[in-house]
C-alpha cells in the first residue's frame, strides 16, 4: 500500500482547517481511536480466551451484560481519562455518568456519551459488533467537575460523532460536522487508513432493516410502511431487501454505504422503543445526517429531541432521505 493517509495524519490536517481549534478534540479522538484498537484486538480473540459469554450481572436497562461489555467500556474509559480532553463519559453500562476526578482531566473542554459495545449479543456467534461515541463541549464551569447538563444536551450540539465495526474488516467512521469519512484498519500495521473519504448515502436504498419479530407489536402506521416495503417489488420493477443483523452499528453501516431505512419503532407496551437517545441514536443520526440522510422519531428529528436522562429511549426511523420521508408520510396519516 503506498501513499495511505492514516487517521492520525487526516485529523492533524483537518486541524488546520479550523485556525482557532486548540488540538483538544483532535486528540481526543486519537485517543478514541487507539481504545478501539485494543478493544478490536480483544473482540478478534473471542473464543480463543475467555471473553465470550455473560458476566452474571444485567445493567441499568436490565440488560444481560457481556464480558465483552464491561472490558469494552473499561478500555475506553480508561483511554478517555488518561487523554486529559475529555472530563467525563456516560456509558450505556455505567447507571451515572462518570465525573474524572483527577487534575489531569477534570478540566477537560469536553464529554463523551458512548455504547462501548453494541450488538453484543452478537458477541457468542461470530457476528458484527460496534462502538458508538458522541462528543459534546461541556457547558458546565471548568472549575468544577462534569455535571449532567454537559451530557443531556441536543444531539444537535454535538461537536463530534462516530461508530467504530467490529466486521469482516474494523471501521472508524466519524463526523465533526464537516461531512463522514470512514478509515479502515489495516493490521498489519495498526492503524486507520482513509478508505472511505466523504462518505454519502444514496437518497434512496434498497433495504428495509427492522426486527420484524416484534411486528403484531408495532404501530399500524409502521405495519403499513413495512406492507408497503414488502409490496414494492409488485410495484415497481425496483424491490426492497430486508437485511436485519440486531447490531445497530452494522445495520446503519450498511445503509450507509449502499442505502437503506433502519427503524426501531415503538412498541406495544414500550412507548419509546429500545435504542437508546444519548449514545446511540444522536451520534448515527449525526453522522447519518451528515451524510445527506435523515433520521427521525417519527415526528421529530432525533437531533432536535431535548434528552430528559442519560439512559433515555426513542423510537427511531434513519437512513436515506427517500425512504425515511416515505415512512414519515405513514406516520403523518396515523399514530406513531
Ligand atoms: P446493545 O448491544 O448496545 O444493547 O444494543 C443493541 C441494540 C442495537 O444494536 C440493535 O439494533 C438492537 O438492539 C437489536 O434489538 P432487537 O434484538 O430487539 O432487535
Ligand atoms: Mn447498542
Ligand atoms: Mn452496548
Amino acid at each position: 500500500m503506498i501513499g495511505v493517509q492514516t487517521l492520525d495524519e487526516f485529523i492533524i490536517r483537518r486541524q488546520t482547517d479550523f485556525p482557532y481549534a486548540t488540538g483538544e478534540l483532535s486528540r481526543l479522538l486519537r485517543n478514541i481511536a487507539l481504545a478501539s484498537k485494543i478493544v478490536n484486538r480483544e473482540v478478534n480473540k473471542a473464543g480463543l480466551v475467555d471473553v465470550l459469554g455473560t458476566t452474571g450481572f444485567t445493567n441499568v436497562q436490565g440488560e444481560e451484560v457481556k464480558k465483552l461489555d464491561l472490558l469494552a467500556n473499561k478500555t475506553f474509559i480508561a483511554s478517555l481519562e488518561l487523554g486529559g480532553q475529555c472530563c467525563g463519559v456516560a456509558s450505556e453500562e455505567n447507571e451515572e455518568f462518570i465525573a474524572f476526578e483527577a487534575e489531569s482531566s477534570r478540566k477537560g473542554g469536553y464529554v463523551v456519551a458512548i455504547d462501548p459495545l453494541d450488538g453484543s449479543s452478537n458477541i457468542d456467534v461470530n457476528v458484527s459488533v460496534g462502538t458508538i461515541f458522541s462528543i459534546y463541549r461541556r457547558v458546565s464551569s471548568p472549575e468544577g467537575l462534569c455535571k449532567a447538563e454537559d451530557f443531556l444536551q441536543k444531539g444537535s450540539e454535538q461537536a463530534g460523532a462516530g461508530y467504530v465495526i467490529y466486521g469482516s474488516s474494523t471501521m472508524l467512521v466519524y463526523t465533526t460536522g464537516h461531512g463522514v469519512n470512514g478509515f479502515t484498519l489495516d493490521p498489519s500495521i495498526g492503524e486507520f487508513c482513509l478508505s472511505h473519504p466523504d462518505m454519502t448515502i444514496p437518497q434512496d436504498g434498497k433495504t428495509y432493516s427492522v426486527n420484524t419479530g416484534n411486528f403484531y407489536d408495532f404501530p399500524e402506521s409502521v405495519k403499513e410502511y413495512i406492507k408497503y416495503c414488502k409490496e414494492r417489488g409488485q410495484q415497481t420493477n425496483s424491490p426492497y431487501s430486508a437485511r436485519y443483523i440486531g447490531s445497530m452499528v452494522a445495520d446503519v453501516h450498511r445503509n450507509l454505504i449502499i442505502g437503506g431505512i433502519y427503524i426501531y419503532p415503538s412498541l406495544n407496551g414500550f412507548p419509546d422503543g429500545k435504542i437508546r437517545l444519548v449514545y446511540e441514536c444522536n451520534p448515527m443520526s449525526f453522522i447519518v445526517e451528515q451524510a445527506g440522510g435523515m433520521a427521525t422519531d417519527g415526528s421529530r428529528r432525533i437531533l432536535d429531541i431535548e434528552p430528559r436522562e442519560l439512559h433515555q429511549r426513542t423510537p427511531i426511523f434513519l437512513g436515506s432521505s427517500e425512504m425515511v420521508s416515505k415512512a414519515k408520510e405513514f406516520f403523518d396519516k396515523g399514530t406513531k
